[in-house]
């Protein structure tokens, strides 16, 4: 890794080493992409104002946020899946957060279970990002779930009413569940590294990986076909649901995806103590 020395190298090397369907699920944009490039353009746009003869000898870039100090001003962002980048990708997540002493952010749709990453990371903050799902009690249970392993700050995602739409993914034949198609497999052995290191390790282990919150009676490896519908997202999610949620919720709550003003101030009012200012990187809605 020594020779990779910005975002772009890693990508490069990404891009080499991950199955094509599984490279750009994680690298594109929804419709488009139009969001994707004005978000890239947006923060390009940014400048800092320097201000010269201030040096310090030891730089320090920690923050205070809800009472908490942190080494630097970065949380690591709830990323579906990520387990299969690398094998128990999110328990290294987890450690890497802990040893910087920043928040892991845990996915609903992960593929260990927050109890696992916390089993294999027991010192990391680990936050629960949520996609409520149809079944309420369901949901409900995966909050009892992150308490019991000391999650004590809830992201609920708020900007994904629908499936997101992105072509690239049916043409290149990954989606969840996986559905194995000639393309699809032959896409998996150009990339032995990943297959030996990541997938045959969990075929070897744990099984083929699914999404490891949904309730065993519902958890369809990857590569079967949909998943009941009570683990569907929630298309219907409300301002009504949100004050539910604060209510049974007796953490820090977050609602993920606001970009008014108008709902800022609505997630106020309704008790949330903070909100992320994402497009969700223009890949959902
Ligand atoms: C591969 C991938 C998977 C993601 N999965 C989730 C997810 O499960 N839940 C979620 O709320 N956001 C998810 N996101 C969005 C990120 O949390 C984040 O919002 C996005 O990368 C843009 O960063 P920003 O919100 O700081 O602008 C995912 C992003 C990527 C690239």
């Amino acid at each position: 890794m020594a020779g990779l020395l910005n975002g772009d190298d890693y990508r490069a090397v990404a891009r080499k080493r991950l199955p094509k369907g599984l490279f750009e699920y994680i690298d594109r944009g929804t419709e488009a992409e139009l969001a994707m490039a004005d978000i890239r353009q947006s923060l390009d746009l940014i400048k800092l104002q320097q201000a010269v003869l201030a040096g310090h000898d030891n730089v320090d870039l920690s923050v205070s946020l809800f009472d908490r100090k942190y080494s630097c001003p970065l949380i690591i962002a709830p990323t579906a899946l990520a387990g299969l980048v690398s094998h128990d990708g999110e328990a290294k997540l987890a450690r890497a957060a802990g040893t910087f002493g920043i928040p892991f952010c845990v996915s609903t749709q992960s593929v260990m279970t927050i109890e696992d990453i916390r089993k294999g990371a027991p010192n990391a903050e680990l936050w629960l990002q949520l996609y409520v799902w149809q079944n309420r009690a369901l949901t409900w249970n995966l909050l009892d779930r992150a308490q019991g392993c000391n999650a004590e700050t809830l992201i609920v995602t708020v900007d994904t009413p629908q499936g997101p739409k992105r072509d690239y993914n049916h043409r290149n034949g990954f989606a969840i569940p996986f559905v194995p198609t000639v393309r699809g497999i032959s896409d998996v052995l150009r990339h032995p590294g990943w297959l030996c290191s990541v997938m045959l390790r969990y075929l070897m282990t744990t099984g083929m990986p699914s999404y490891a919150h949904y309730p065993p009676e519902y958890r369809t490896a990857i590569t079967r076909q949909t998943a009941a519908d009570d683990v569907k997202i929630e298309k219907t999610l409300s301002w009504d649901d949100i004050a539910e949620i604060r209510d049974r919720w007796q953490g820090r709550l977050i609602l993920k995806g606001i970009l008014s003003t108008v709902d800022a101030e609505r997630a106020a009012q309704i008790g949330a103590d903070g909100i992320v200012v994402s497009a969700h990187g223009g890949r959902n809605f």
